[in-house]
């Protein structure tokens, strides 16, 4: 039986297209603030189908721990990778190229049918993709939850900061 591997929790983050870095980037940045190791690859649902397969039905197993899927217009990366694995994957809509208008990706991933869930964050929200992995990982790992608390303390800070200013 594979068991979790949670002394060294790892996010994997993919995306449709290198097109997508420059918001999947994001949640790179965000976890390695946290000191959360993350993987980061290309993976089409489309184009290269069997990767996709391949790469979410042996994520548990390489010891990934959550599952970040990013992709633009007809996003179907997310939902298909939830369908082949049993850990949880967030799905980041991308407002791409080929988008419509950003609702496109919104609702291809958002509007998952009943049983096969994918966590959807907001429109180009990688960055809060990443905290959401964080917070997962947060749930079982201390060290993890110490460094989200410390961050939400920044923020309580931040805002202190703006009344400071009015
Ligand atoms: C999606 O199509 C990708 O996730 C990307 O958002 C979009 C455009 O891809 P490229 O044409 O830039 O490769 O599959």
């Amino acid at each position: 039986m594979t068991k979790p591997v949670i002394n060294s929790p790892k996010v994997g983050i993919i995306m449709g297209s290198s097109s997508d870095l420059n918001v999947m980037q994001q949640a790179a940045d965000i976890l390695k603030e946290f000191e959360v190791d993350c993987e980061v690859s290309v993976v089409s649902a489309h184009r290269t189908p069997e990767a996709m397969i391949d790469y979410a039905s042996s994520a548990r197993g390489r010891g990934l721990t959550v599952i970040i899927a990013g992709a633009g217009g007809a996003a179907h990366l997310p939902g298909m990778v939830a369908s082949v694995t049993t850990l949880p994957v967030i799905g980041v809509p991308i407002k791409s190229s080929n988008s419509i208008d950003g609702w496109d990706s919104v609702l291809s991933i958002l509007q998952m049918p009943a049983g096969i869930p994918v966590a959807t964050v907001a429109l180009d929200g990688a960055k809060n993709a990443g905290i959401l992995a964080a917070e997962i990982i947060g749930a079982f790992d201390s060290e993890v939850a110490d460094k989200l608390s410390t961050y939400k303390q920044t923020l309580k800070e931040k805002v202190q900061r703006m009344n400071d200013e009015l």
